[in-house]
């Protein structure tokens, strides 16, 4: 790839082509300052050109060029097209023509999560590195999948849980649990909003431009709805699709991925995180449920409410529970803390006053000595892109990720089927239920079985 290996010159300090600069050597100010020339920057292909790509989009732009963008729906490919590569970018329905490309470095895929699997293996298998959005997945036999194939590639794929570089409030949180400011973890809670409900809503023909059946792509054959109620639009495709279990898991996966995913990364830090050994609890949907799949087919299907307990060795429990007070908070036998996306609270953060971190609390947890961008989707794009070029594990990598997407896809499981589950984490398997087993994986329709080359 000789654009990478232009880029890579540019991202090491000093400019020393050759060399292979340790990834701690690398200054934030180098990435900015030494990438304004065309044939240094990196060429990135779009999977996905909806609301997310946008935001992502923004946030990594100094550093790359969108070259090829895929989606099934022509309006929004040509959104992104006009705005962030000034209609220049070739622009496809069918993603296998992006990693056809000879000229693009890396990929991006931010389609909804029953159309993450599959791009992701293909890319790899592809020769691409990845920034994959969050969750990475809509099964754990799909983690399974890929995190052979990515150990088998040694592609670097980066999940898009911005939180983990969001270093003024989870990495600080963090910090404090590493430095044992909470000693042992007794106790965490993932406390995550409930998600909208929705009437029936009426099927109807697919707008213009907009290839449905592709859309639908692994999923079962459905009709496409829509609606439009108030300000936002009721339908089972762009954006809402987060709210129907054959797309998504709901809020357990949609703000899970998030801080689950803070929660377990507290553990693993703590040497807590052996297990999960079952999970137990309560959900409520707004339709009924046969077998674990929603007998009604024309309404939002997801948990509206709920509150599931993690049992973990050595007696640690972790609560997923909904509450508006969206943010983690973590109980530990000296003390607690509560973090969110917009505070970060408790005596233990008081006491940094008299007792401040020391000064490489954050590079310790973080693992490098780090782009500390304000912006943590800026963050967390560089910590990819560095990643790519130094050959580095990035900070939300498959095998922690999926550790931790698991745990969120098992509460699915759980809700779906209104029972307790034990777990075998060695294995990866539902322990003494066959019908919650089977539910690791799903069918793939015809003809989008993932090809593995
Ligand atoms: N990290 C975050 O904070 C964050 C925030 C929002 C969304 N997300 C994640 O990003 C993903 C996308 O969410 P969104 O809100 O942007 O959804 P969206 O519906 O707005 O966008 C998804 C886009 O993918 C396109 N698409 C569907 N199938 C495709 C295919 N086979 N090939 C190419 N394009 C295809 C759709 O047409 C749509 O334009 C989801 O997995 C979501 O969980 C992450």
């Amino acid at each position: 790839m000789p654009r990478l290996t232009a880029t890579r010159r540019t991202f090491l300090a000093g400019g020393a082509a050759a060399v292979a600069v340790p990834y701690f050597a690398w200054q934030p100010r180098t990435l900015a300052a030494e990438t304004r020339s065309p044939s240094d920057r990196i060429a990135l292909g779009l999977i996905g050109a909806g609301s997310i790509s946008h935001a992502n989009l923004d946030a990594a732009k100094k550093w790359v060029d969108v070259v090829a963008i895929a989606d099934v729906d022509a309006g929004r490919r040509d959104e992104v097209n006009a705005k962030f590569a000034g209609g220049k970018a070739a622009v496809f329905d069918d993603y296998r023509k992006v990693l056809e490309r000879q000229d693009v470095d890396v990929i991006h895929v931010a389609t909804p999560d029953h159309w993450h699997t599959k791009p992701v293996v293909e890319a790899m298998l592809a020769g691409k590195d990845v920034y994959c959005e969050k969750p990475l997945t809509l099964t754990i036999d799909e983690g399974k999948l890929i995190r052979k194939v990515q150990q088998e590639t040694g592609r670097i794929v980066q999940v898009g849980t911005q939180q983990r570089s969001t270093f003024n409030r989870f990495v600080k949180a963090l910090a404090i649990v590493a430095e044992g400011r909470l000693g042992k973890i007794n106790r965490i809670e993932a406390r995550i909003g409930a998600p909208p409900t929705s009437p029936a809503i009426p099927a109807l023909p697919p707008p213009a431009g907009l290839d449905w059946d592709r859309w639908l792509g692994p999923a079962p054959v459905a009709e496409y709805r829509f609606m439009q109620e108030g300000k936002q639009p009721k339908t089972n495709c762009h954006y809402e699709f987060r709210w129907w279990y054959e797309y998504s898991g709901g809020k357990l996966t949609d703000w899970g991925a998030h801080h689950v995913d803070i929660a377990t990364w507290a553990l693993m830090l703590n040497g807590q995180m052996a297990g999960p050994l079952s999970i137990g609890g309560t959900a409520k949907h707004p339709v009924a449920f046969k077998d674990g799949v929603p007998v009604e087919k024309d309404r939002y299907n997801t948990a509206t409410e709920f509150h599931f307990t993690v049992d973990f060795p050595g007696g640690t429990q972790m609560v997923i529970r909904h509450d508006e007070d969206n943010g983690v908070l973590i109980e530990g036998d000296k003390g607690r803390i509560f973090v969110s996306r917009g505070k970060l609270a408790g005596k233990p953060v008081e006491q940094l006053v008299d007792n401040p971190l020391p000064e490489d609390a954050l590079v310790k947890v973080y693992d490098s000595n780090l782009p500390l961008l304000e912006n943590e989707r800026s963050a967390h794009w560089a910590n990819f892109l560095l990643c790519t070029i130094n050959r580095r594990k990035p900070i939300s990598d498959v095998h922690s990720h999926m550790k931790m997407l698991n745990i969120c896809h098992l509460a699915g499981i759980s809700a779906r089927l209104g029972r307790g589950l034990k777990w075998d984490d060695a294995a990866e398997r539902i322990v003494g239920d066959e019908q919650a087993d089977a539910m690791l994986a799903r069918p793939y329709r015809q003809g989008y079985a993932i090809e593995m080359g």
